[in-house]
């Protein structure tokens, strides 16, 4: 087992036992073989400290509190201009779902991509805080049907460049795609998460996948696992199943690339607390917006397009007309950065121009 309970939800073949079981079962004894990455001193540390309830020292120090209310930024801004607003280490977190540069609109073409990218890249770690971290969407099968330039180049760059940390390639895995005659249909996109140092912030509890009751059961049973970690749930591991939307899709807004809510909110939970500032230069729908509100972060977004104050209008409203909240947590939105925005420690803009989308 891994630590973090990350079994199977059913058993019935021996794949689905955690991995500390296999360990035990396989063959007519102990098995000769274990898993290293079991005997890891910092993983022993961290399982230690689970079963004692302690925190990680990425935590100690933050002010983790729901706030009574959030402030948000919906602004039409290139993402250049917006991020060079934006304090030094004053942001946990930062989606950024850039133009996958395969011409699908206008804004999805560059000829020099990590030229460009390059420039956002450094501001968003800029911004960081040292628990920060960015989650970067993208894909590796699109090489030269643009400028060239995609995912993997900005991995490269970031490998080069940067002193930011590859933690986790995800794999979001999704049913619904278009078919393929010459190549297997894809049915994944990728999302790099960098952290910003090794203090990063991360909350695995939040993101849990609860095991049924019967799988809990038997979990129960076994005396080497730990039952808190057994009731909390299982790691989503890297690789995450949600469909992605379609057309008429109740979440959608009207942009054509809008990502699922509920990918959006596993990075949000997971990646930043309750209170801190998440950033999306590249907005889009606004659904990092909606998130943020619902999961009581404050927000700056942006995108260069003019609709995108009309698509975070339309997430309000459908949040307000929903019933998952009662009441909505309480927020304010500008559209632009201003003042009391949490962003600034001393609660002074640093210049308080309006931006303009280029
Ligand atoms: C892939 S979409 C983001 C979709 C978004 N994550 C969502 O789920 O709704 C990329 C967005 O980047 C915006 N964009 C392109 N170039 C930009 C720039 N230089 N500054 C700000 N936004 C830009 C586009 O208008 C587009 O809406």
């Amino acid at each position: 087992m891994d630590g973090e309970g990350n079994g199977g939800s059913a058993l019935g073949c021996r794949n689905d036992f955690p991995e500390c079981i296999i360990g035990f079962i396989s063959g007519t004894g102990r098995v000769k073989m274990s898993n290293r990455s079991h005997r890891n001193s910092g993983y022993k540390t961290m399982n230690a400290m689970n079963r004692d309830s302690k925190n990680h020292s990425s935590i100690q120090g933050l002010l983790i509190d729901a706030p009574a209310i959030t402030h948000h930024v919906a602004a039409v801004a290139d993402c250049r201009d917006l991020l060079s607003e934006i304090p030094d280490n004053s942001v946990q977190l930062v989606v950024c779902d850039p133009p996958y540069n395969i011409m699908m609109a206008n804004w999805d073409s560059h000829e020099d991509y990590i030229g460009w990218a390059s420039d956002w890249l450094r501001e968003a770690e800029r911004v960081l805080s040292p628990t920060g971290n960015i989650a970067i969407f993208g894909g590796l099968q699109y090489q030269g049907e643009a400028g060239g330039g995609d995912l993997l180049s900005i991995i490269h760059h970031m490998r080069c460049s940067s002193d930011m940390l590859l933690v986790n390639l995800i794999i979001w895995n999704y049913p619904n795609g278009v078919s393929a005659r010459r190549f297997f249909a894809n049915r994944h996109e990728e999302i790099a998460w960098f952290a910003k140092t090794k203090k990063y912030y991360f909350d695995l509890d939040s993101v849990r996948e609860p095991y049924d009751e019967k799988t809990k059961e038997t979990y129960r049973k076994d005396k080497r696992l730990n039952p808190c970690t057994i009731e909390k749930g299982r790691n989503p591991t890297n690789v995450w199943r949600f469909g992605r939307l379609n057309g008429n899709a109740g979440e959608r807004v009207g942009h054509p690339t809008q990502k699922p809510r509920s990918v959006i909110q596993r990075l949000v939970r997971s990646l930043s607390y309750p209170g801190s500032t998440v950033v999306d230069f590249f907005g889009g729908s606004g659904i990092t917006t909606r998130v943020a509100i619902e999961e009581r972060r404050h927000s700056i977004c942006c995108d260069s397009d003019r609709s995108f104050p009309g698509y975070v209008s339309e997430h309000i409203r459908k949040m307000e007309s929903s019933d998952m909240f009662e009441p909505l947590p309480e927020f304010e939105m500008q559209n632009q950065l201003y003042e009391a925005h949490p962003v600034f420690p001393s609660g002074q803009l640093r210049d308080s121009k309006q931006w303009e989308a280029a």
